[in-house]
C-alpha cells in the first residue's frame, strides 16, 4: 500500500506541504510525495532541513491510521525501525533510534521524521503525514552539522542509487506499519526497545522532566526515572497540530 503512488519532483518547497494539499483532497493512504531538493524543507521544532539537491532521500508519506490522535507519535518509531531494516539491507549498516523520531549511525544522524498530524472528527486520526529526510550521498555538510550528521555514502564509502533506495524504504515501512496495523504498539515494542539509542542515557525533555531514561511504555511514551526511581511519562506529540498537542498533554499528565 505504501509507494503504491509517488509523486516525484526536482524541487519543491517542502514535500509535506504537497502531501499536505494531496491529503485535502483525499488522495489514498500510502500515497507519497517526494523530491530531490526541497527549497523550504522543514524540521522539527519549526527548524528548516537542509538538503544538498540530488544526495538525499527527501519523503512525505500520507497515512490514514484508525484510532485516537494521541497514537500518532507511535508512528515516527514505527517510521525509524523501517529505516533501520532498509539501512541494515541496502548498505549492512546498524542504525539506533532516539527517542522518538531520529535515526543515528555510530552516533551521528542519518536520518530525521517528522510527524505531523491532522485531526478527524473527535479523538480519530483524520491523516498522518510522515517526513522522512535520509542522507544518503552527501559527503560533506555545512559548518553546523559537520560533527553531528552524517549518510550513507560517508558510513560505507560508496554513492547509492536514490530510487531503489527509496523503494527499499518503502518497502519496509510498508511491512512495519502493517505490523502496527495488526498488532498495535506491541506488536513493535521490543525492536523499538532493542534499537534504541535512548534507554541507559540520561535525557532531559520539555517540560522540565530530566533523568534517566528507562523504557519505552506499551504506547510508545518514553518512561524516565528522575530520582530515586519515581518514573515519569514523557511524550512526544506530532508537530503543529494544537489538538493533538493537548491530547498528548493531557496523556503525560495521568
Ligand atoms: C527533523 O529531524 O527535524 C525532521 C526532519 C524531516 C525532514 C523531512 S525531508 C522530507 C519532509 N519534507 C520536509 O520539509 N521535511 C520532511
Amino acid at each position: 500500500m505504501i509507494g503504491s503512488v509517488v509523486h516525484a519532483f526536482e524541487s519543491v518547497t517542502s514535500t509535506q506541504e504537497l502531501a499536505a494539499a494531496l491529503a485535502r483532497e483525499g488522495a489514498a493512504a500510502g500515497t507519497v510525495v517526494t523530491a530531490r531538493h526541497q527549497t523550504g524543507g522543514r524540521g522539527r521544532r519549526g527548524r528548516s532541513w537542509w538538503d544538498a539537491p540530488g544526495r538525499s532521500l527527501l519523503l512525505s508519506v500520507l497515512l490514514r491510521p484508525p484510532g485516537p490522535v494521541a497514537q500518532t507519535p507511535q508512528l515516527s518509531l514505527v517510521a525509524a525501525l523501517a529505516i533501520a531494516d532498509a539501512l541494515a539491507t541496502a548498505a549492512a549498516l546498524r542504525a539506533r533510534i532516539r527517542w522518538p523520531n531520529d535515526v543515528f549511525v555510530d552516533d551521528r544522524k542519518i536520518c530525521g521524521i517528522l510527524p505531523e498530524a491532522v485531526s478527524g472528527d473527535g479523538r480519530s486520526v483524520g491523516h498522518v503525514i510522515l517526513g522522512l529526510g535520509i542522507n544518503v550521498n552527501q559527503t560533506e555538510f555545512p559548518d553546523a552539522l559537520a560533527t553531528r550528521a552524517t549518510s550513507i555514502r560517508l558510513l560505507t564509502g560508496r554513492p547509492y542509487e536514490l530510487v531503489p533506495l527509496r523503494r527499499m524504504v518503502l518497502e519496509a515501512l510498508d511491512q512495519r506499519y502493517a505490523r502496527w496495523l495488526a498488532g498495535g504498539f506491541a506488536a513493535v515494542r521490543a525492536e523499538c526497545r532493542r534499537c534504541s539509542s535512548t534507554l541507559g542515557e540520561r535525557v532531559r525533555a520539555d517540560g522540565g522532566v530530566e533523568g534517566v531514561a528507562v523504557d519505552i511504555a506499551e504506547d510508545g511514551a518514553l518512561l524516565v526515572d528522575t530520582g530515586g526511581g519515581v518514573l515519569t511519562r514523557v511524550v512526544s506529540v506530532p508537530a503543529d497540530d494544537t489538538e493533538a498537542r493537548e491530547v498528548a498533554n493531557d496523556a503525560a499528565r495521568h
